[in-house]
């Protein structure tokens, strides 16, 4: 690290407009450890270029910490040293760079607050009932004095189970499923609210609901009803720091109250049972007769595998209002989007009426509920009315994946309300164009996105699975993180994906690893399904499109021991052999021309898709070295990634020719030698135009084929596809008034009929395996190529984190406009271009401080180019600013949609 030299000059016109750290806003209680800062910038100079920076930071005591001035570009990830020590303390940090001009005004300033030294601050006992899964949910709550002024009012909290906390009768917070999911045997976090408005002069009470969540309950495969434990409770402790300077703690302990009240069943799957005519009145707050309630049972938590919860929140995002289709006996509703969510409905009715909810994706003849694609999963909520008039109802402790309920019982339905919540809470990317149907699409895997991201990554929400699928989040990652902000949500994941690998020998084709807690359906043990093709590889996929996306290097080093791990396995797994043997795979999962019961049973040969994601892997886990490993292992794993890629085309590769699949692997893999990508990309564009771009892949081939098309020059083929409207397309989901993507390109046939979901697994156990979902977000990875190609906007690896941008529009035919924005980590990235009167394209573009682009307009042999009126030739390369470029005679690629 450098240090800057002297500076006094002003530099008036530029200003920090906007500061991260690695952590999202609206999240407190984070790592004791340095932040990674990153900043935007926006200067009336179009020549500024940041030459340095000073971090700058003032603790709760006023004490200020100027860093040494840094001579540096760096924007991004940049790390403030020395200011972040003790726990439990808040830290504001603020930043100016320096521009050859000289210093900038200030940042705005961001606050730090970091959480518990360790879990073991946690200094009460965790405390639950002895409840059953499927018993009402326990209720607690311990009353205490606060006379003094408050100045600093904390909860620390965490749960086997999930939580709702109450102070005084206030819900502490607007998050749902706390503390989320996590490696539970091995990680759980615990929360940070701040509650300082919160407790009252006098009386104060603090309370709390617990339910199974994902630790306990019915939930995973096989419908395990004790997953983590057959325990649930809670651990957390309020913290109050009084004016004076003196500290009250009221934590969890023997001396709090436990019983139950209207939440007589809260399941993720099945919904949840409220009624009403049992709510203890009142005992959330101070001064409630708590005297014939029992004593806790005290259970053991494990304090050391305790950490600050960093992931993003599940939060409402969005509400819908209902549309009656029919009242007849019943109310059907509509509610025009498929959601993760709940209904909040409002009734009238009589003490002890009931009311009953159900949920479905579509609708299916009748018009009823379509419930079978549910499985096992009840998705049902029940209320039992409490009082005469009207009532606001929601479920508790659950969440259902639909867009279609059914309300029926004796009250009166008065309106319904359809609440969405998600983890992928801030979005990143927009995009619009003159087509309406790709705008819908576009708009379906925005959705998918929300409603898949709900404490982990799953690959659908409503049915009795919504499991962390490794295969799902690697074919999604890098669209998702075009859509959203959701850089801490995945550093999350991936640390679970990392802490079960150590536990299982393997990295899961779920994480977090339930399956290895679960009966396997062969050997009745723990189900270990690990180092998977196309699954495990998440954990080299999923942290390198943090890095393309967000520039996140830290991403990385949190994961090379993990990839290092993978890499290693697989490559014993081999026993000296050149190749990964034949055995189960997941293969092109879900193949449309795949024997429909056998979704495993790709077209494409099961050994070379796992060979060749063994070669990817190894080549990311190369460049992954390279970047914040070591040396040795970087050229230990360049060398094997290149005789792999080698040997798998010698021994697969006519093999791989023959499927659409196959070509696309092996071309994105860099498999195939060079020599032959022409060739190869010609046959695999001749398969697409002759299926008039019907697609025949699945999961893993089809986030490949448009980028194998397009960069091998074959747009008219990867338009062919994209725009398809006739079955197994995007465009015929859209068609079929889709409001998410689904699992199966025919899940809705042409005549209407709605697909069974056949699968030769069924068993005993699980009579029903049928797989039909509507949410499943994996072919929705299309959302990279339409930024990348139809808008023309993409990050660029080898300078990540838009530090380099690529603008290059290929426009289709028949489009008149397209245009994407991105929020970098550099500020916004634009870009909005339209074929004007005389045929030009023209473009508005938009480069943020910090960022370089290039330039890369679709040019014929006729074309002129101008930017800022100023002639140009064919590419060129940009730094900040704003550009108007105009281009006559664009090339065009022509298609023909079937
Ligand atoms: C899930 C998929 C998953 C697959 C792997 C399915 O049940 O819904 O999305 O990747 O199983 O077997």
């Amino acid at each position: 690290m450098s240090t800057l030299p002297q500076l006094t000059e002003h530099d008036a016109l530029t200003t920090v407009i906007g500061l991260q750290s690695q952590y999202s806003a609206d999240i407190i209680g984070l790592p004791i450890q340095d932040p990674l800062l990153t900043w935007q910038v926006a200067s009336d100079r179009s020549d500024a270029v940041q030459v340095g920076y000073e971090i700058s930071s003032i603790d709760e005591a006023g004490q200020v910490t100027v860093s040494a001035p840094v001579a540096s570009a760096e924007q991004i990830e940049v790390l403030a040293l020395g200011h972040i020590s003790k726990a439990q303390t808040v830290t504001k940090l603020r930043v100016r760079i320096a521009t050859q001009y000289g210093w900038s005004g200030y940042s705005p300033v961001i606050t730090y607050e970091t959480g518990l030294a360790s879990g073991n601050d946690l200094i009460g006992r965790a405390i639950g009932d002895d409840s059953l899964h499927s018993a009402p949910s326990p209720i607690m709550r311990k009353e205490f004095a606060s006379a003094k002024r408050v100045a600093k009012a904390r909860i620390y909290a965490t749960s086997e189970g999930i939580h709702s906390l109450y102070l005084n009768g206030v819900c502490v917070t607007d998050e749902y499923f706390t503390p989320g999911w996590t490696a539970y045997d091995d990680r759980n976090t615990y929360l940070t609210y701040d509650v300082t408005k919160l407790v009252q002069s006098g009386t104060n009470c603090f309370a709390a609901e617990i339910a199974d969540g994902w630790h306990r309950g019915k939930f995973g495969f096989m419908n395990m009803y004790d997953n983590y434990s057959t325990k649930i409770s809670l651990l957390a402790q309020l913290e109050i720091t009084y004016e004076d300077g003196s500290r009250d703690v009221i934590a969890t302990d023997e001396s709090w109250k436990v019983s139950t009240g209207e939440i007589l069943f809260g399941d993720i799957y099945d919904g949840s049972t409220l009624d009403f005519t049992k709510e203890q009145k009142g005992w959330k707050l101070a001064g409630f007769n708590d005297s014939s309630w029992s004593a806790p049972t005290i259970h053991t938590i494990k304090r050391e595998i305790l950490e600050p919860r960093v992931s993003t929140r599940v939060v409402e995002i969005a509400e819908f209002p209902a549309r009656i289709i029919d009242s007849k006996n019943r109310t059907l509703i509509d509610f025009s989007q498929n959601i993760s969510g709940w209904v909040r409905l409002v009734v009238d009715g009589k003490k002890g009426d009931t009311v009953t909810i159900r949920h479905a994706e579509v609708l299916e003849d009748g018009p009823n509920l379509h419930t079978a694609a549910l499985r096992t999963a009840k998705a049902t909520d029940v209320y039992t009315l409490g009082h005469d008039g009207r009532s606001v109802l929601e479920p508790k402790f659950t969440f259902h994946g639909f867009q279609f309920a059914e309300v029926t019982g004796p009250a009166t339905f008065i309106s319904a309300t359809a609440v969405a919540i998600s983890s992928a809470n801030e979005r990143r990317g927009f995009f619009k164009s003159s087509d309406v149907r790709l705008n819908r699409l576009h708009e379906n895997v925005v959705w998918s996105i929300h409603d898949n991201m709900v404490s982990v990554p799953t690959d659908c929400p409503q049915r009795d699975e919504r499991l962390g699928w490794t295969g799902d989040a690697q074919a999604i990652a890098t669209t998702a993180n075009t859509l959203f902000k959701v850089g801490s949500f995945w550093r999350s994941w991936l640390t679970d994906l990392w802490v079960d690998q150590q536990r299982v020998g393997g990295v899961g084709a779920v994480v977090p690893d339930i399956l290895s807690k679960q009966p396997s359906p062969a050997e009745g043990a723990g189900w270990v399904i690990t180092d998977r093709a196309g699954w495990a590889d998440a954990a080299t996929i999923v942290p390198m499109a943090a890095y393309e996306s967000y520039g996140s290097s830290a991403t990385l080093k949190q994961q090379v021991a993990s990839i290092r791990a993978y890499v290693e396995s697989l490559s014993a797994h081999r026993k000296g052999e050149k190749f990964l043997p034949e055995e189960f795979q997941f293969g092109d999962w879900c193949d449309p021309d795949a024997p429909v019961d056998q979704p495993w049973l790709s077209k494409v040969k099961a050994q070379f898709v796992a060979n060749a994601f063994f070669a990817n892997t190894v080549q990311i886990a190369a460049d992954v070295e390279a970047l914040v490993g070591d040396a040795e292992h970087a050229k230990k794993y360049t060398e094997l990634a290149a005789t792999l890629k080698r040997d798998i085309w010698e021994h697969f590769g006519e093999e791989a020719k023959e499927t659409t699949a196959g070509c696309s692997i092996a071309l994105e893999f860099g498999i195939v030698p060079a020599g032959e990508r022409t060739a190869v990309a010609k046959i695999l564009s001749d398969k697409v135009i002759a299926d008039q771009g019907k697609i025949t892949t699945g999961f893993l081939g089809t986030p490949l084929i448009l980028h194998a098309l397009s960069k091998n020059g074959h747009f008219e083929a990867a338009y062919t596809m994209l725009m398809r409207r006739k079955v197994r397309s995007w465009l015929y989901q859209v068609d079929q008034k889709a409001t998410t993507i689904w699992e199966r390109w025919d899940a809705i046939k042409e005549d209407g009929s709605i697909h069974k979901g056949e699968m030769a697994t069924s068993s005993e156990e699980q009579p029903d395996a049928s797989m039909i979902s509507f949410n499943h977000y994996a072919y929705g990875a299309v959302i990279d190529w339409v930024y990348r190609n139809v808008a023309g906007i993409a990050p660029t690896v080898k300078s990540p984190g838009y530090r380099h941008i690529t603008f290059a529009p290929r426009p289709g035919e028949g489009f008149t406009f397209a245009s994407a924005s991105v929020d970098t980590p550099l500020g916004i990235a634009a870009i909005d271009w339209k074929i004007v009167d005389n045929g030009n394209l023209a473009a508005t573009i938009v480069v943020p401080f910090g960022s370089r682009a290039v330039i890369d307009l679709p040019v014929s042999a006729s074309s002129t180019l101008h930017v800022n009126g100023e002639a140009v030739s064919n590419k060129c390369e940009v730094g900040y600013g704003t550009y108007e470029v105009s281009l006559s005679a664009p090339a065009i690629a022509p298609f023909k949609v079937a």
